[in-house]
């Protein structure tokens, strides 16, 4: 049996095996939602090869239940590019998701804006995204299946019905170009000018690779940022980890209730 066959049926065993609809990638300071999913959670650190997703202000478990009447897999923190070097970190998880029985992946980040349109505090939903790292979570694998076309990644239904449970609940959500940047040290002010002049609206450390490792899997994706500062050199404000986290609550209060009408409306 393959590893995420095994973690699969591990998962099944603790939290049941009534297949998975949505997988649900929490960014910082989003982690708390994986704490109101009604079912089963379960440390990173007792799924075998799953990684260690470290960093402050995320929530290292997987929440298998039921949220707003739909059976989710939540992952409460990500493995970042930064932390091991690996940009192919969520690469098992997200095989997990996929034998679990997934076919749908949302996707959510703390970024830094470009655009004086999304505020701190904003939300926004990804059009589509730039692979300014020059990074792939899909170097080494060895099948045809790696030539994974991108044209289509953001997945246009999944962003629309994002879009109207936005405005269902009152909530004004930008839509943009996000740039994926490795990290961990932030962007200086001239790599921002220039990410924003190939056409990137926000920036940040994710969701790039891991967008790209569902596409690879079959799995239909969106991904939505929390906005919580304006990229270095475009404000005054000091731009820091610390900064992040207590900024991301006010988007995420957002965000979270965009989630739950999105996943309660689905057909
Ligand atoms: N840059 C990169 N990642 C981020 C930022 C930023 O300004 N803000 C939150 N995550």
């Amino acid at each position: 049996m393959s590893k995420s066959a095994e973690l699969a049926q591990l998962i099944r065993d603790r939290a049941g095996a009534a297949p998975v609809s949505h997988g649900l990638i929490l960014g910082s300071g989003l982690g708390h939602i994986a704490g109101e999913v009604d079912g089963v959670a379960i440390n990173y650190a007792d799924l075998p090869g799953f990684p260690h997703a470290a960093v402050s202000g995320h929530n290292p478990v997987l929440a298998v239940g039921m949220l707003e009447g739909v059976r989710v897999a939540v992952f409460g923190g990500r493995s970042h590019y930064y932390e091991s070097g690996h940009a192919g970190a969520m690469r098992l998880p997200l095989e997990v998701l996929k034998a679990l029985g997934a076919d749908r992946l949302i996707v959510t980040n703390a970024a830094g804006s470009m655009d004086a349109v999304n505020p701190p505090g904003a939300v926004m939903l990804l059009s589509d995204h730039i692979n300014f790292s020059g990074l792939n979570p899909l170097i080494g694998e060895r099948t045809d299946a790696r030539f994974v076309p991108m044209t289509d990644a953001h997945d246009a239904r999944m962003r629309a019905a994002l879009r109207a449970a936005a405005t269902a609940e009152g909530i004004d959500a930008g839509e943009g170009v996000y740039a994926w940047y490795s990290g961990p040290s932030f962007e200086t002010p001239a790599e921002i000018r220039a990410i924003r002049a190939l056409g990137a609206d926000a920036v940040g450390m994710s969701t790039v690779p891991e967008v790209i490792l569902a596409r690879f899997l079959g799995l239909r994706v969106a991904a939505i940022s929390v906005i919580t500062n304006m990229a270095a050199g475009m404000s005054d404000e000091k731009i820091s980890h610390e900064h992040t986290k207590s900024m991301a609550p006010i988007g995420a209060a957002k965000l979270e209730r965009i989630l739950r009408r999105y996943l309660r409306d689905l057909d």
